[in-house]
């Protein structure tokens, strides 16, 4: 008989860097963060297709045409596994996608900004999808098993993600004098929403503490943050593209590239709503959720008819 109280089991898996699963004993705080987390990360994969989508019609070739199509596919894809994960928890589809509509719960700042070139659309893939897999390769470590093995699926497509758009900034970059500055106009207008994807500073973050005590999180926004900048800093100038950051220098003693502040005006005003495209992101979410009500009603009395068991959100 383990004379451990619930508690004391809880906190050794998390001390031996085990997974907590479902069925077991946990802080109703962790599994209010772990909900949190997860049903946002899905909120983003979903509406992150909005910006991307908007581009499908207008690719450049067929062969563009169906990347980008496979790409959307995908998120849309990380975004029902991640709902699944976080039904884990007894939270339904139904209640989360209520709590996105209704701005109680938030999705990525970074989907609030236009997608105004097809360049846009390689920023988008390097830069977002690529400062996504820094924390997600991260997140695979996380302590609820069900999100990590989430993010091992994930990751892997993510990767094509970052390839595919970084080939269409080479294509550019190698282009004409336009497609070059189309491709620098890109990275001025994404280079800084994709740095606030990671978050306040480690010490504005309400739950950064708590995360990496429970190991939720196993980075901090700014050393998550700062692997992005490293990494990405070097492609930038392979592509003959500049940073737009005047304050970007490489720092030789920590062999880190320092940044210039960010607009946490913008990021605070973007997450609180205020954003270039939040409320039409929005709008055509509820859309598409009202659109697919007729769905969601004839598979419910199809499982009735057939006596199948049907999750709370039906
Ligand atoms: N956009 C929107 N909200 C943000 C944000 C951002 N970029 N950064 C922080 N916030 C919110 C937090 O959600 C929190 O608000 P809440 O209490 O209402 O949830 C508040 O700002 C304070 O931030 P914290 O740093 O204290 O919050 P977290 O500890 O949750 O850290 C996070 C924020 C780093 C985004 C963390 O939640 C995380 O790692 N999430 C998992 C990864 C994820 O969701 N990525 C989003 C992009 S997914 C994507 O890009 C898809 C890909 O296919 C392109």
């Amino acid at each position: 008989m383990d004379a451990r109280t619930e508690e004391e089991r809880f906190n050794a898996i998390i001390d031996d860097d085990e997974k907590i699963e479902p069925r077991d004993w946990m802080p109703e705080a962790y599994r209010k963060t772990v909900i949190r987390q997860m049903a946002q990360h899905a909120h983003s994969e979903v509406i992150g297709m909005q910006p991307e989508a908007n581009w499908i019609a207008r690719a450049p070739t067929l062969l563009r045409k169906a990347i980008l199509i496979a790409k959307v596919q995908d998120e849309a894809g990380h975004g029902l596994y991640l709902y699944s994960a976080t039904e884990t928890l007894g939270v339904s589809r139904g209640e989360l996608q209520e709590l996105l509509h209704t701005g109680k719960q938030k999705y990525s700042s970074i989907f609030n900004y236009p997608t105004l070139s097809w360049a846009d659309i390689g920023a988008i893939g390097w830069l977002v999808d690529g400062a996504a897999i820094v924390n997600q390769i991260v997140l695979q470590g996380t302590s609820y098993g069900p999100y990590a093995r989430a993010m091992v699926k994930i990751c892997k497509e993510e990767s094509f993600h970052a390839r595919q758009g970084y080939s269409i900034m080479m294509t550019l970059a190698d282009g004409s004098d336009s497609q070059k500055a189309m491709c620098q106009d890109a990275i001025d207008r994404w280079w800084w929403p994709s740095l606030m994807m990671f978050g306040p500073h480690d010490s504005e973050s309400a739950h950064t503490a708590e995360s990496m005590s429970w190991k939720i999180k196993r980075k901090t926004n700014d050393e998550l943050r700062q692997m992005f900048v490293d990494q990405t800093v070097p492609q930038a100038r392979y592509l003959g593209m500049t940073i737009p950051d005047p304050d970007l220098e490489f720092d030789e003693e920590s062999g880190h590239w320092k940044i210039g502040e960010i607009d946490w005006e913008e990021f605070w005003s973007t997450i609180r709503g205020d954003g270039r495209l939040n409320r039409e992101r929005i709008a055509h979410k509820v859309k598409a959720w009202e659109d697919g009500a007729w769905v969601r009603e004839a598979a419910t009395a199809y499982a009735v008819k057939h006596g199948m068991k049907l999750d709370k959100s039906a």
